[in-house]
């Protein structure tokens, strides 16, 4: 794993961009792997000014987002599309027919998991994915569990996930307590993960991703089984 330790959120924030950015230069038709929450936020700005400035183009990428809330409708304002939608996709040329997104509402979610991961290998692979950290370790909405899942599912949430977003939700019993998430085996399908991380609040985390170790009560220290992973955390993060 390659680790970069920038000074704060916004130089985070640029260096992620930047491995996007040579991606979209070099295979402009490339499949990217999306995350949500507080973390990309700033990379997806950059993203969408590089875009602005005529430097990269997402007129032929094709996107998987890593999960949804279940249940909950892609039109509501805290469903990961509708946050996909304002933070990067309406902000750049990507196509949003070419824009996936787990279906919160699916009726068998087990079928739309299998679907969601057959649809990615059809398409040929996701080049890069970008992954945050819960401070729980989780990625995506794989929680600490004796086992984990290898393909996109319905899984619970842990309570301490539900308290950390609970910020984005007028109250914490508004917060879904279900979601559909790709499993560790689809994210560590990938050729390329970038994962962001910033603030004190994921210092534990870290730590965590620096030994030689792996469990799966920390989901994120599978990656360090990757070949291709690139963690970029400000001081904060590094430092606690
Ligand atoms: C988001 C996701 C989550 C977040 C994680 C960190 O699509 O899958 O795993 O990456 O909860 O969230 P933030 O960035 O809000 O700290």
């Amino acid at each position: 794993m390659k680790i970069i330790v920038c000074e704060n959120y916004d130089e985070m924030s640029k260096e992620g961009a930047k491995i996007i950015a040579a991606l979209l230069k070099e295979k402009p038709d490339c499949i990217l792997g999306l995350a949500t929450g507080s973390t990309p936020v700033g990379m997806y700005k950059e993203l969408a000014e590089m875009n602005k400035a005529g430097e990269i183009t997402f007129k032929n990428v094709t996107s998987y987002n890593l999960d949804e809330y279940y249940p909950l409708a892609p039109d509501h304002d805290q469903s990961y599309r509708y946050f996909m939608n304002q933070n990067l996709f309406n902000n750049v040329d990507i196509d949003i027919a070419k824009t996936h997104v787990p279906d919160g509402l699916a009726e068998d979610p087990a079928a739309m998991g299998a679907a969601y991961d057959a649809e990615i290998e059809a398409a040929g692979g996701i080049d890069l994915q970008v992954l945050g950290l819960g401070p729980n370790g989780h990625i995506a909405f794989n929680e600490p569990e004796d086992e984990l899942y290898v393909g996109t599912h319905l899984t619970g949430l842990t309570d301490s996930t539900i308290e950390a977003n609970s910020r984005f939700f007028a109250s914490k019993a508004d917060v879904p307590t279900q979601a559909v998430t790709m499993g560790i085996g689809t994210i560590m399908k990938a050729k390329k993960i970038v994962v962001l991380a910033s603030g004190k609040a994921k210092h534990a985390v870290i730590e965590k991703m620096m030994d030689g170790r792996i469990t799966t009560q920390v989901p994120g220290t599978i990656l360090k089984c990757h070949p291709d992973v690139v963690l970029i955390c400000d001081k904060a993060a590094m430092e606690g």
